[in-house]
């Protein structure tokens, strides 16, 4: 069996990485078991759609991440020529590799695009193409203003397998009309890279770089307390009040701890363009990293890599986010959170973990911040977030090309493309 996975943007790699490790755990055991003809063969397609050491190269080291048999180098551009250049290039790749199954990760533009060929594709005469697997399908914000709501959709109603992280997931997409079996409840694998980087992230000198750790007893551990700020949705950094109204909901926070702001690249550009450098308390690029800034203010921060990402966010007091990944993240290490959105598609973040929606409004983010660093919200671990949820994955994906397996070879069994043939002819017996 040849299994195609598509990488393209920042959040896709820590959603494959673990089902690239899944695959090779299962083929070690069944080489011993069955010999090497049973592995399965893995080819991982990187798009290009992030292509910078900062937003792609260093995810690949920090996570262990083979690197792609397969580049796209497709880069930046409008959605439209974006997800068209990746499909111009991907449609070769699927006809020169020819696998039985692509697997696509959550909803960026690569993933929506790389389903949409797949579906599409002919094999062979008889329109035989490659089965499209979706992890991390189900989520709704019901926002179509956000161009992922739209990739999640399309990408959901394209696939014929749908691995869940949530119940709302698979409650989203019966609503939806979406076959039952096609649905599989397996857990979040954001969250087993997150669980099997945990203790590489409490190495992590970024902490003692920038002075927030020791000679203080503000916060339990030994590090200071500083809240962590990320933002990078086009409805919050592309508009000038937007973002201004963000900002000015953090000046409560910021007049009393350091908040450390890793900027997206949108971001970056966006605040030269609105002239909002004064709202910073200084530019930090890497090249600075050796100074402290546990002063209170905002300190912009280049894009950090997963594992140093990591470190802060496990030890930050608060973190406000516009992320998805970032709400699923900070449920998961009890880190209470402030989602600067009107909605989520991650309900379970809400209901059971630590995360709050505060909107975007400048007062209801003061309030929510507040109520945040000041009393922590009771929160569990959502089921199946337990690190297993791409072991799940690749057993499912594995039991389903066995029933296929064994319906074609079977003699009990008719491939589909020959039942109508066999209405005939039992029509024809029976005059
Ligand atoms: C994309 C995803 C979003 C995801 C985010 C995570 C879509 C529709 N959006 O948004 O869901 O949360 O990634 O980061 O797919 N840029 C660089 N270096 C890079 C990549 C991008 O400088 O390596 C710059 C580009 O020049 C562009 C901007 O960042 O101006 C936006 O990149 P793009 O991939 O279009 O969308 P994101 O905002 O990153």
């Amino acid at each position: 069996m040849k299994i195609m996975l598509v990488v393209g943007a920042r959040p896709n790699f820590m959603k494959a990485a673990p089902v690239v490790f899944a695959v090779q755990d299962r083929n070690a055991k069944i080489e011993k078991l069955r010999g090497p003809e049973e592995k399965i063969q893995l080819v991982l397609v990187h798009t290009g759609q992030h292509y910078d050491e900062a937003m792609s190269g260093s995810f690949f080291s920090d996570l262990a991440l083979p690197k792609p048999d397969i580049h796209l180098e497709v880069g930046s551009g409008s959605h439209a020529v974006q997800t068209a250049e990746i499909m111009r290039r991907f449609e070769g790749v699927l006809l020169e590799e020819r696998p039985d199954l692509v697997v696509v990760f959550g909803d960026v533009n690569s993933t929506v695009a790389c389903a949409l060929v797949t579906a599409k594709i002919s094999l062979d005469t008889n329109g035989k193409r490659p089965l499209i697997a979706h992890v991390e399908a189900g989520l709704r914000s019901y926002d179509a203003a956000m161009p992922e709501e739209i990739n999640r959709v399309i990408t959901d109603h394209l696939s014929d397998l749908l691995f869940v992280t949530e119940e709302s997931g698979r409650e989203n997409l019966l609503r939806e009309g979406i076959a039952a079996e096609k649905i599989h409840f397996v857990g979040n694998t954001m969250i087993d890279s997150l669980m099997a980087s945990l203790a590489k992230s409490d190495k992590s000198a970024l902490l003692n770089q920038f002075g927030l750790r020791g000679n203080t007893n503000e916060s339990a551990g030994g590090v200071r307390r500083y809240a962590l700020l990320t933002l990078h949705r086009p409805s919050n950094v592309d508009n000038r009040e937007a973002l201004l109204s963000v900002l000015e909901g953090l000046n409560e926070l910021c007049a009393c701890y350091p908040v450390l702001f890793p900027a997206h690249p949108r971001t970056f550009k966006r605040i030269a363009e609105f002239g909002f450098e004064h709202f910073f308390q200084r530019l930090t690029g890497s090249a600075e990293r050796g100074r402290p800034i546990s002063t209170p203010g905002i300190h912009l921060l280049c894009p950090l890599g997963y594992v140093d990402f990591l470190s802060l966010m496990k030890n930050a007091a608060l973190v406000v986010t516009d992320s998805g990944g970032i709400q699923e993240e900070t449920t998961c290490l009890a880190v209470p959170c402030v989602t600067v959105r009107e909605n989520t598609e991650r309900p379970v973040t809400v209901t059971q973990g630590t995360n709050v929606i505060a909107g975007t409004k400048a007062e209801n983010i003061r309030r929510v911040v507040n109520d945040q660093m000041h009393s922590r919200k009771e929160s569990r671990i959502p089921e199946k977030w337990d690190g297993k949820a791409a072991a799940r994955i690749v057993q499912t994906i594995a039991d389903r090309f066995q029933q296929r397996n064994e319906a074609t070879s079977s003699t009990g069994v008719l491939p589909q493309a020959a039942i109508p043939q066999v209405v005939e002819l039992l029509h024809r017996t029976k005059n």
